[in-house]
């Protein structure tokens, strides 16, 4: 999958593009990002690429000109021409079923905004994926482009370990549960005891156990994602099989 980065700050991503899983994927051919300072498509010999808002108001406004340039020469870099995304606080909300969707595509074209925004005939002319990260105003879209950029990278085949871990950890099937507590050794920590039941070897116990935990917790800190017809923490309408929204649930503490 082939990511590109439209921003005025492109060495923003260089430290996240060259550590850990995101590194590792690149290495491996898995995946490639490429970012492009949008001051290059400026025609201004300054290399501006913004300027005071019409009508009046505090802040600048990025230019319709280099954008428009900047996405149509990269955008004609790859045979694919690929997906526009605009980050913006004004966009639908990134949610692990839009995550999904982007996973599906071979080319994000990733635009980062700053300042007060686009002009608006950018939008008008490119029509852009709106999207926002949340109900926040960050700095400008790089920081949101990563996010993005994390969150579907791990949904690429061979990208995790065991591709079964991004499938524990989906908000995306049906029900949707926050994940169980963890424990490792040791054992005790200041008094601090693990359940027993994670160290008896019951393998349904700690199913059971777990998928509790995981009502409670969702019950206690997020009922928003309940369903309606869910009627206790202790799962009486629940499905064994109900993923949760985990991390990682496959490896087993060991007792000692
Ligand atoms: N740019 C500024 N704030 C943002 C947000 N919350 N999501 C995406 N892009 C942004």
């Amino acid at each position: 999958m082939r990511f590109d980065v439209l921003t005025l700050f492109p060495r923003i991503f260089d430290g996240y593009l060259g550590e850990s899983l995101l590194h590792k994927a690149i290495e491996a051919g898995l995946v490639q990002v490429h970012t492009h300072d949008i001051r290059d498509w400026s025609r201004d010999k300054h290399r501006k690429v913004d300027d005071r808002p019409f009508g009046g108001g505090p802040g600048m406004v990025l230019q319709v000109e280099p954008i428009v340039d900047c996405v149509e020469a990269v955008s004609r870099q790859a045979e694919t021409a690929g997906r526009l995304v605009m980050l913006t606080p004004q966009g639908r909300r990134l949610t692990q079923s839009v995550v999904e969707e982007l996973a599906e595509e071979p080319r994000l074209i990733l635009l980062c905004g700053r300042y007060e925004g686009f002009d608006q005939r950018v939008i008008d002319l490119l029509q852009p994926d709106e999207l926002s990260i949340g109900d926040y105003i960050l700095n400008g879209g790089e920081t949101a482009a990563m996010v993005m950029i994390d969150a579907v990278v791990r949904l690429i085949p061979g990208v995790l370990g065991d591709e079964q871990s991004s499938v524990d950890d989906s908000f995306s099937h049906g029900d949707r549960l926050l994940e169980f507590p963890h424990y490792t050794r040791p054992r005790v920590f200041r008094g601090l005891e693990t359940p027993p039941v994670l160290l008896s070897g019951d393998h349904q116990a700690i199913a059971r156990w777990r998928r509790e935990q995981s009502y409670l917790r969702t019950e206690q800190r997020r009922a928003d994602l309940l369903p309606d017809s869910t009627e206790s923490a202790t799962g009486t309408t629940s499905d064994p099989q109900t993923p949760t929204l985990s991390k990682d649930s496959r490896d087993e503490p060991r007792a000692d």
